[in-house]
């Protein structure tokens, strides 16, 4: 007998699509891929395959199965034999026939039991008397009732052993609530305890949704702010996405799937009206969990931080997925504005902000270009070939031949796009001396989307707005410097203004200035379209990290300041700055 458990791995770890397309010519249609039923003779395609619910049907013949029946039909294997087949192909050992197989099944079985009376307990008490905090807590943060039901959402009341007791009472043994990651065994032999106390409880799912595990938030002081259940025979982190079952239902729909950090960001997501966000469990996206989005989704996009952090975190999944990807599984990368993570970008700025990121996410060669650039900024000839070679080295990992080449080109392109650039500059009069202005590299070479020559007049004056909204401080001592600076950008230029003037309104003349609520007073302010037009622009280019060293933003500072004020040195400070100088209240 084959387990069970065994061949759900296995269905989950071989595609569908690229087992039956060596033999049948697929198209991909919606959810499904078509093509000619190898079952019957027939002229037009009856044949479908649905990846998401692993089989396919042939509606003119009725053939219909499992990948491991394709593999019986097809090569007239048994069934223990197209198991051991797919399961070499897959990469799988074969479970050895263990006569405890049964048993190991049982014990799932049980654990699994116990994980789900414990969620049930868990959202029993956030509903409780005791969950008046807890509800109070969410509700401040803004996910409704409707919204913590459809995620189980929990509370762990503050005690060692209640939810101990409610289960032992239950007949659950005790041994199997340790086993099952929800008790703690102190080495001394005292008496097992509650794991998860005083924490907003998400249980996670396994990837049909059933409990296997939980998260828990802190909800008052605790050594760590997420706690997860431990590895269990149920639960395997670097295998599970949060929140993966419904993501992977609601691509079905969308055909997309979201990659976030944090339960709150899914959650938020969800509640935004995305509901194909997933979450790695607090650690790097590993093979395995890529396999799973791509089951889901051709081209997942993965959220990251618009910081140095987050640009580590995407280069690292870039670099692990390279050899991974084919033409049919891609990965989309999603900078998020420099601070926020998606749940605070929401509460701030809305689903359409979310939207509109998301629509902009950069495909895997401008990733490689933007890391690269950001290793090696290009600003002399050597620096640039340096990247050039550190960009086609990392395409040279991309295990597809087709998928390399056509990323090689893209690469080559940027390649030719930046010479070109260069030259224009020079043939323009810059000499491109020390204290010309920006050198060419810096601040996002390779701009997606944005025609090369617009993009080089604006980028200065992206780069100085975005060093201002990270560095409200700088904004307010150069006041005059910036208002008389003169910006060719119309959108840039009226955010400029907003930021001075809110800026210069809004703080005390020692007050510390806050670049998150600057940015959402700009927003509210109607700013928004631009705000986020600037975070691409500038997203991860040097300097404009809060914690980035602070004799670079000052000197790029004052460096572009001097460029853009030189334009207008002649003309006046504009009447504009002399009225905001005037105390609040007095005029204006
Ligand atoms: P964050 O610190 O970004 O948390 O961690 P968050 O999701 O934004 O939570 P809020 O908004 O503060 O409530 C992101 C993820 O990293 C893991 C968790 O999975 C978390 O969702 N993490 C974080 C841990 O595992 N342990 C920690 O102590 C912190
Ligand atoms: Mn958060």
């Amino acid at each position: 007998m084959i387990d069970a458990a065994f061949l759900q791995t296995l269905k989950d770890r071989v595609s569908l699509p690229d087992l039956i397309g060596r033999r049948v010519r697929l198209v991909k249609r919606g959810r499904e891929h078509t093509g000619l039923c190898p079952f019957h003779t027939e002229k037009s395609p009856s044949f479908t395959v649905n990846e998401q619910k692993g089989f396919y049907h042939c509606f003119g013949c009725g053939a219909h199965g499992s990948a491991v029946d394709f593999v019986m039909a097809t090569e007239n294997l048994s069934f223990p034999e197209a198991v051991e087949r797919l399961a070499a192909e897959a990469g799988l050992r074969m479970p050895t026939p263990d006569p405890g197989a049964a048993r190991a099944e049982r014990k799932r079985a049980g654990l699994q039991e116990a994980v789900e009376a414990a969620a049930s307990w868990f959202t029993a008490q956030l509903q409780g008397g005791g969950g008046t905090a807890a509800r109070a807590y969410l509700e401040r943060r803004g996910v409704t009732p409707e919204t913590a039901a459809r995620f189980r959402l929990g509370l762990a009341p503050d005690s060692r052993t209640a939810l101990r007791d409610a289960l032992i009472a239950r007949d659950l043994p005790e041994s199997l609530l340790v086993e099952a990651g929800l008790l703690i065994r102190p080495e001394d032999g005292s008496a097992p305890y509650d794991r998860f106390r005083n924490r907003l409880i998400f249980p996670i799912g396994d990837r049909r949704g059933r409990p296997i595990a939980f998260g828990g938030r802190a909800l008052g002081e605790a050594r760590a702010k997420y706690l997860n259940s431990p590895e269990t025979s149920l639960f395997h982190k670097g295998a599970t996405l949060y929140n993966f079952a419904n993501a992977r239902q609601a691509a079905g729909e969308g055909g997309r799937v979201i990659v976030v950090e944090g339960y709150m960001d899914v959650i938020a997501l969800a509640q935004a009206g995305f509901p194909e966000a997933v979450a790695p469990l607090g650690t790097a996206l590993t093979e395995e969990q890529m396999q799973l989005l791509w089951r889901s989704a051709p081209n997942p996009l993965l959220c990251f931080d618009g910081d140095a952090a987050g640009e580590r975190a995407a280069a690292r999944a870039l670099e692990r997925a390279l050899p991974l990807m084919t033409p049919q599984r891609t990965l989309g990368f999603v900078a998020l504005p420099e601070g926020q993570d998606p749940d605070d970008l929401i509460a701030a700025e809305g689903r359409e902000a979310m939207e509109r990121l998301l629509d902009r996410a950069l495909g895997s060669s401008e990733m490689i270009w933007r890391l690269t650039c950001s290793e090696h900024p290009p600003q002399t000839p050597e620096d640039a070939a340096r990247r050039d070679e550190a960009a086609l080295s990392m395409v040279g990992r991309i295990g597809d031949q087709v998928l390399q080449r056509s990323l090689r080109d893209a690469i080559w392109e940027r390649i030719r796009e930046e010479r070109a650039a260069r030259r224009s500059q020079r043939g323009g009069g810059r000499r491109g001396g020390k204290g010309a202005g920006l050198p060419a590299g810096r601040g996002g070479v390779g701009l997606p989307q944005i025609p090369m020559a617009a993009a080089n007049r604006a980028r200065p004056e992206a780069r100085l707005l975005a060093l201002g909204l990270a560095h409200p401080e700088l904004v307010l001592r150069d006041l005059e410097r910036l208002a008389a600076a003169e910006f060719s950008d119309r959108e840039l230029d009226s955010l400029k203004s907003a930021l001075i003037d809110a800026t210069s309104r809004q703080a005390a003349p020692d007050a510390v200035l806050d670049s998150g609520a600057l940015r959402a007073h700009l927003s509210a302010a109607g700013h928004n379209a631009v705000l986020c037009r600037l975070d691409e622009m500038k997203i991860w280019g040097p300097g404009v990290s809060s914690d980035a060293e602070r004799h670079d933003v000052e000197r790029d500072w004052q460096e572009i300041l001097a460029r853009l004020s030189s334009r207008s040195a002649a003309r006046a400070v504009p009447e504009q700055v002399a009225a905001l100088r005037r105390p609040a209240g007095a005029g204006s």
